[in-house]
């Protein structure tokens, strides 16, 4: 009988579906990813949710601004979270969302066992609400002005059920000593634990003001509070009141970002703990990612999307840049000119070099098949020892979650092997016994190196570590390769390589970018005549309004024409911009302000030919960057031939600047 796997359940956030998601959201979802296949390397039998948090009042308003029942909204949106986890292959073995029923039956008992503790009472929450928004706003003081609609807000009080949060001050502080390792990293956890030392208010659990959320059995019209609803989603995504017979509960690891720690280590910890469940293993909170130093949002015009970067670079690339460039727990910008030049040096001209280069070399001189070695040399020696010094390291460093060390230890080993083949160059040996023993051993050491590095690197590049596994002929599913047993020494001579298949074409980088950019911008913006982005249904527009906008065939009413604001523009200045050879920045004049707008025309039109010209303009698009570049509204231009040429606009009699296109 074999032994039964230890379990490793890990989770995401379930993310909110007011919106689509970036590459933030990418983020902590890659990284849960390449979690569970290390882990499942390593032995484990492992399980990783994600899912979408559906109710409140955010909602609520978008399922109203977009036309159709909450309901209706929030199952496009968790299809098109689910559909985009598919597409980049990383979709989660329990997808749970907060609309399902075995969600509600878990919040209502968990709430049922608290309240059975003696840990719940009927209270009374006072603060300040919006009778516009229908929504309190609680960072607000008397006297402010609602943030969203700008109106006065007023002192409510209603009546709500509480949680004792402040009964559990002392037996978290315990728990936090007991278990130095539930809140990752250090620095978060000092923050966490002088937060409570600081005391704890009782938390107010149920809403009567909002509508759509899970009742409160019996108490209606109570609805719970979204944070009550939606931490209890990895404990329903399990089992539930079941969990035991699942056997995943609790959970070992919650990835958070930064900004949701508190809620999972004293509020999600004292729930749990009020019910007398189990309480999770550990929190780690990752760091943002960040877009010209500010948290990525629609409303600045900041955000990067996956997919477009998938699209020109291949999935790996964007898992292997954002394990590597930023050390996890830590913030880190995001930059496509950092992307592309990691792509070019470390996986085209790294990895995927050395793969290529090996394989070319065993091909030409063993007929493709694992040269046998010969004696070894100290330099073949140095080369075998600090692969396998590299093992035990990089398995260290993606046990603590640090990737970027773990990576860094892989390249390197890459580097000294791009070195040994350089300065043995096998290529230069001839025909005799002794020369061609020679080119065995500098083969064969390579290669087993090259398997190596493979087989570490598989968690973070999971397309392309098996292309190379089977290019050095190993049959055995990579995925299912136990990392335990990775030893220097392992490769057999005599098998022959597999299929040799392309890695990592280089791009040249300005091109890369500005394709990249142009398919975000179509994907955030699409438009009419453009086919819709790859993925399914109401893709990755970035908005709700978006996502349940009409499909291209549906005609529009003329409300939805009256939404885009386009206005008589005139071109001030026009000038080149350094590294993008199709945009130019340009100066408009829009009638009541001066805007700065790039346009992608710059290879049909000369800078100065455009001066004073009239156009129109889109002046109500959300501002975005263009290579970098601030842009503030969109010339339109009609899109001629298969190249797709731009033709500006033009008008036949004279027109006033800033007069309304309708
Ligand atoms: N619905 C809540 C979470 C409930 S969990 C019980 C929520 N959702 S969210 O859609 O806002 O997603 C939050 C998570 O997305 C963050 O915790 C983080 O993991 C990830 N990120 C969102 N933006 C991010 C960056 N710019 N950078 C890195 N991760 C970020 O909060």
């Amino acid at each position: 009988m074999p032994e039964k796997k230890e379990k490793f359940y890990l989770t995401t956030p379930i993310y909110y579906t007011n919106g689509l998601p970036h590459i933030g959201h990418t983020y902590t979802t890659v990284v849960a990813d390449v979690i569970r296949r290390y882990k499942r390397m390593r032995g484990y039998d492992v399980v990783m949710t994600t899912g979408t948090d559906e109710h409140g009042v955010n909602v609520e308003r978008a399922a109203k601004k977009a036309g159709i029942p909450e309901s209706e909204f929030v199952a496009k949106m968790a299809d098109a979270w689910r559909a985009l986890w598919d597409e980049l292959g990383i979709p989660a073995d329990e997808f749970i969302r907060t609309t399902d029923l075995k969600h509600v039956r878990t919040v209502q008992w968990l709430f049922k066992l608290c309240r059975e503790n003696g840990y719940v009472y009927k209270g009374h929450y006072t603060g300040q609400y919006c009778i516009y928004d229908n929504a309190f706003v609680t960072e607000a003081k008397p006297g402010d002005n609602c943030p969203d609609c700008g109106r006065p807000l007023e002192t409510v009080t209603e009546e709500n059920y509480f949680f004792k949060l402040s009964a559990f001050q002392k037996p978290l502080l315990d728990f936090y000593k007991k278990n130095p390792d539930f809140i990752q990293p250090d620095t978060r956890r000092n923050e966490i634990i002088s937060f409570v030392e600081g005391g704890l208010k009782d938390l107010s659990i149920t809403r009567t003001t909002i509508r759509w959320g899970i009742p409160v059995p019996g108490e209606e019209p109570h609805v719970f509070y979204v944070w009550f609803d939606a931490l209890t989603a990895y404990l329903s995504a399990v089992g539930g009141p079941e969990y035991e017979k699942r056997g995943c509960w609790p959970a070992d690891l919650h990835l958070v970002g930064k900004d949701i720690i508190r809620f999972h280590t004293v509020y999600w910890p004292a729930f749990l703990m009020a019910a007398m469940l189990p309480v999770p293993k550990q929190v780690w909170a990752h760091g943002w990612f960040l877009m010209d130093a500010a948290k990525m949002s629609k409303s600045k015009g900041n955000v990067v999307l996956p997919r477009p970067i998938v699209n020109m670079l291949g999935m790996d690339a964007l898992r292997y840049f954002l394990l590597r460039d930023v050390v996890f727990g830590q913030d880190g910008n995001f930059s496509y000119d950092a992307l592309v030049t990691r792509y070019n040096s470390d996986l085209a001209n790294g990895l995927g070099n050395l793969a290529s280069r090996t394989a070319a070399l065993i091909e030409k001189n063993f007929a493709g098949k694992i040269p046998k070695p010969a004696a070894f040399k100290p330099q073949d020696d140095a080369l075998a020892k600090e692969a396998q010094a590299a093992i035990g390291e990089v398995l260290e460093n993606f046990d603590k979650l640090s990737f970027a060390r773990a990576l860094e230890t892989i390249w390197t080993v890459i580097a000294a092997a791009d070195k040994f083949l350089t300065s043995e160059q096998p290529w230069a040996l001839g025909n005799s016994e002794a020369d061609q023993a020679r080119k065995a051993t500098v083969l064969w050491t390579t290669a087993e190196l090259l398997r190596i590095v493979t087989a570490l690197s598989f968690p973070v590049l999971p397309d392309s570590a098996a292309k190379v596994w089977t290019l050095l002929g190993q049959s055995e599913a990579l995925g299912k390769f136990e990392l335990d047993g990775l030893r220097w020494g392992q490769l057999a001579p005599g098998i022959p390589l597999g299929k040799s298949q392309t890695l990592f074409p280089r791009v040249d980088k300005t091109e890369a970018i500005e394709r990249i950019e142009s398919m975000a911008n179509e994907e955030l913006n699409p438009t009419p005549a453009a086919p819709a982005p790859a993925a399914s249904a109401p893709a990755a527009t970035g908005t709700s309004a978006a996502a349940a906008a009409p499909a291209v065939s549906d005609k529009i009413g003329i409300e939805d024409f009256a939404k885009v604001e386009m206005r008589v523009g005139q071109i001030k200045t026009a000038e080149r911009i350094v590294g993008a050879d199709k945009l130019l920045k340009l100066t408009v004049d829009i009638g009541t302000e001066i805007r700065q707008i790039c346009a992608g025309i710059a290879q049909y039109y000369e800078p100065e030919s455009l001066i004073g010209r009239k156009v129109a303009v889109v002046v109500n698009l959300a501002p975005r960057k263009l290579r970098g570049v601030e842009s503030n509204g969109m010339i339109v231009a009609a899109s001629v031939g298969p190249e797709g040429r731009p033709v500006l606009t033009g008008f036949h009699e004279e027109v006033e600047v800033g007069a309304r296109l309708k």
